[in-house]
């Protein structure tokens, strides 16, 4: 059974860290599947780690769906919450028909959008439309030519504009808050006031929960770690090496073997044979 939000709100009750992974595709999903994590994010990330771009600005609606629904083959429990793109939610009615595109074609069971106070009457609209919203504040992907690639917050004036962006998320219905690349401190003062979890990716360890990018967690940049991240397995190089093995097993003839090959009745292949003699 897929999980509820309310389902998510009795682990926090529980003393829970709720956990939070990014995931793209069908195989990716299978994998939380099997796992105890309870939520993916179909993030815009994906227009860096999958389509390879350097900001999350050219992706469109249409992929996040395309993704979502790929996410949503390979998994049955995990609650599926997608990022509304760059300029998808500039005013309320795109955003309405974003968020309802993603959640009726793409199956998501939320949608996450960036922004404090300002897109608050957007957040309250979705809520009230049936749509499920995490907000996202501090550093925020979709504006980093705005705001820089760095973490926020650390002036007294932003911090207390980040705080009070929170509590206008939740005060607009978000059930959640993602908070990037801010202080600690300040990611513990906005959870402490906040009702809603906060979900931190850079925010230090006294966020509600944690989330983290896929190809970070698994090691699959080997040159590219950001100082917010863990590798937790080192895949780039698993995937190198297997890739090196199969190639030279084909180069040196030990692969493909009798195992993984289909065999076929001598006299059939002579038959065969036979009526072709002479072209
Ligand atoms: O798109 C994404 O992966 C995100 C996470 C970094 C929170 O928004």
């Amino acid at each position: 059974m897929r999980t509820t939000i309310d389902a998510l709100d009795r682990l926090v009750t529980d003393g829970q860290r709720l956990t939070m992974v990014t995931a793209y595709d069908y195989t990716s999903a299978r994998i939380v599947e099997g796992t105890s994590i309870p939520l993916i994010l179909v993030g815009d990330s994906l227009g860096m780690v999958v389509q390879g771009h350097d900001s999350t600005l050219p992706v469109t609606v249409d992929d996040m769906i395309y993704h979502t629904r790929a996410v949503l083959r390979g998994c049955t429990r995990p609650l599926v919450v997608t990022d509304l793109p760059f300029l998808s939610y500039a005013d309320e009615a795109q955003a309405v028909h974003a968020a309802g595109r993603i959640m009726v074609e793409g199956g998501a069971g939320s949608v996450k959008l960036e922004g404090g106070a300002s897109v608050g009457p957007i957040v309250r609209r979705l809520v009230e439309l049936g749509i499920p919203v995490m907000g996202h504040l501090g550093f925020t992907p979709q504006s980093q030519h705005q705001i820089g690639l760095k973490v926020q917050g650390k002036a007294a004036h932003h911090a207390r504009t980040l705080i009070e962006d929170a509590l206008a998320l939740q005060e607009a219905g978000a059930w959640a808050v993602v908070l990037e690349l801010i202080p600690a401190p300040l990611a513990a003062e906005i959870t402490r006031r906040l009702r809603i979890p906060t979900i931190g990716i850079g925010a230090g360890p006294d966020c509600t929960g944690q989330v983290q990018v896929w190809h970070d967690v698994l090691g699959l940049y080997t040159d590219r770690v950001p100082r917010h991240a863990k590798r937790w397995a080192r895949l780039a190089d698993e995937a190198s090496a297997a890739l090196e093995a199969f190639a030279s097993q084909v180069r040196d003839g030990g692969f493909p073997g009798p195992e993984h090959s289909a065999r076929m009745d001598d006299d059939a292949l002579a038959d065969a044979v036979h009526g072709l003699l002479g072209r």
